[in-house]
């Protein structure tokens, strides 16, 4: 079951310069990085790939967050990658992310409007779809 899953390293992953480690680690796993790109996320992308969450009253932080710099946007292909990117990155609120993974080893919760956790990955094969055609 080969696939292809959407990353995000957001704005505190690449000003904190951990964009190298956390692709690595993925490099590591055995993934495959078959394009990377660095850009500025506009509202308008942040509305269509956050589309589930634009109601939620943190959505404005989220906003604030992930257009407070430049993000790194990757394809990663592998053999259930989507599951296997997902638990390299470990649980979104960094606080109880397990050690070993990425938000577990190098995110911490500073108390912001919008939880900070360094990397997005994409959840299922119709989110990927969406999410590659937002970002690439
Ligand atoms: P979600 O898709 O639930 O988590 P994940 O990134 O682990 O798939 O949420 C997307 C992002 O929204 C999450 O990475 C951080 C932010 N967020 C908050 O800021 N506060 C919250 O209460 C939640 C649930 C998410």
């Amino acid at each position: 079951m080969k696939q292809t899953t959407l990353i995000l390293v957001k704005p505190d992953g690449v000003r904190r310069g951990l964009v190298g480690q956390i692709l690595a680690r993925i490099e590591a796993k055995g993934y495959t990085i078959e394009d990377v790109r660095m850009l500025t996320a506009t509202e308008q992308q942040l509305a269509a790939h956050y589309r589930e969450l634009v109601d939620k009253p943190f959505y404005p932080g989220i906003v604030e967050y992930m257009t407070s710099g430049p993000i790194i946007a990757a394809l990663v292909s592998g053999h259930r990658v989507i599951e296997g990117v997902r638990s390299l990155s470990g649980a979104t609120d960094p606080t109880t992310a397990a050690p070993g993974t990425i938000r577990g080893d190098f995110a911490c919760d500073t108390g912001t409007d919008s939880i900070e956790n360094l990397i997005h990955s994409s959840d299922s094969v119709q989110s990927a779809e969406h999410e590659t055609s937002v970002w690439f």
